[in-house]
């Protein structure tokens, strides 16, 4: 069978590598930890589960849903950016549904990218800023996010004619994995540039629900021209395995947007987008979820800084990217935390992270930890860390 070369020359899942050590850990009795893929475990709170439950017989006839989310989605999106961020949306025209902020991202290039066209691309960073490039026919150039820059772009580094041949620039603050969040000179900086070179400016706010002191902030807050964010609902209330999110933005963008999605979809499930609506009414569960994250956090990155590791304080989102000590790879160290008396399971940044024009990898010499195990869990990795490494 010939497969396309879309798919043949996809990179290998590294997963999989991970996942054989971490089965053969546990034949041979010893439970690991994992804090490798980013899926919190935790149940959807009740109360979003019931609204689900209740609107299956609310659409007993089930019927597509609408393209672009019903109206009472839309609305309740509007009503909680206006909230959360102080922007006034119109609901009809600046507003639609996505089937998870994945799907979007990912389906977000077929309405402005050409074969060869350049889309900007923040590396670490989420896999699906690159993948829905490529399969538009576009070329990623990465912009590598550095620790000595608070993980920040540095726009002056782009060479001119790249800028030219760009399309679109994705944006992720709070970033996955760095937990960093952006300044205002930072956006406003962003804004420019894209202005500068007729560039989109795309931005994911998968986590601007997680973070642990200054609220991040939506672009939209400084300028909607050009710009198009990315909402999901995944982290916000755990409704990772409900697949909804929402775009929002610039009414042209979003217009172009939902001539593809029409030709791909038919809209989000009727029953989510109401699970969807219950979640947006309350705060207390996400800030229930926030704590848990901060207690975590805290409680792993000073075990970490006790063994002699450089101090890692995210800022936001849910994961600890933490330089790995001088002299080792990121999968080195990852392999070293699998030993028996340790087994912990972390992500090793180069896998999550790309080559840059320069020739490096920015992901090389760290290693992501993704909050998701148990507190109990956490204090245990945090006292076999203590006891077995020392640097
Ligand atoms: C940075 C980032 N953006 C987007 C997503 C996807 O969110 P969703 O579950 O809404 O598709 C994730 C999921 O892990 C993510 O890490």
């Amino acid at each position: 069978m010939q497969l396309s070369k879309r798919i043949s020359e996809l990179p290998n899942y590294p997963f999989a590598k991970l996942e054989k050590i971490v089965a053969d850990l546990k034949k041979t009795g010893v439970k690991p930890i994992d804090f490798g893929v980013g899926d919190p475990a935790d149940p959807t709170p009740d109360f979003i589960r019931e609204a689900a439950q209740k609107s299956i017989d609310r659409y007993a006839a089930s019927g597509y849903p609408s393209y672009i989310g019903s109206a009472d989605f839309r609305e309740a999106v509007a009503e909680w950016f206006e909230k959360r961020f102080g922007v006034k949306l119109d609901s009809e025209k600046e507003i639609t549904s996505s089937i998870g902020a994945k799907e979007a991202i990912f389906h977000f290039p077929l309405a402005f990218v050409d074969t060869n066209d350049i889309v900007l691309i923040p590396t670490p960073g989420y896999p699906p800023y690159a993948r829905g490039c490529e399969f538009a026919g576009g070329k990623p150039y990465f912009l590598p996010l550095l620790k000595e820059n608070d993980f920040l772009i540095d726009f002056a580094k782009i060479p001119a004619e790249v800028a030219k041949r760009a399309k679109i620039l994705w944006l992720n603050y709070p970033n996955s994995p760095t937990g960093a969040i952006a300044t205002d000179e930072f956006f406003k900086t962003a804004v420019e540039f894209c202005r500068r070179n007729e560039i989109i400016l795309a931005s994911d706010l998968a986590y601007s629900e997680i973070y642990f002191s200054e609220k991040p902030k939506s672009i939209l807050e400084f300028t909607r021209k050009g710009v198009v964010e990315f909402h999901s609902f995944s982290k916000r209330s755990r409704m990772t395995g409900y697949r909804i999110g929402f775009v929002v933005g610039d009414a042209e963008i979003i217009d172009a947007f939902k001539k593809v999605k029409t030709n791909i979809d038919s809209g989000t499930p009727n029953f989510l987008q109401d699970a969807a609506i219950a979640a947006l009414t309350d705060e207390q569960h996400v800030k229930k979820s926030i704590e848990e994250y901060r207690e975590k956090r805290d409680i792993l990155t000073a075990a970490l800084e006790s063994i002699g590791l450089e101090k890692c304080e995210p800022a936001a989102a849910f994961y600890i990217w933490q330089r790995v000590p001088n002299g080792m790879s990121s999968e080195d160290f990852a392999k070293k935390l699998l030993t028996p008396k340790i087994a912990i399971v972390a992500t090793p940044g180069s896998w999550i992270s790309n080559v840059t024009e320069n020739g490096e990898n920015p992901g090389e010499s760290f290693v992501r930890f993704a909050l998701v195990p148990t507190i109990t869990e956490v204090k245990e990795a945090a006292e076999r860390t203590r006891q077995n490494l020392k640097f």
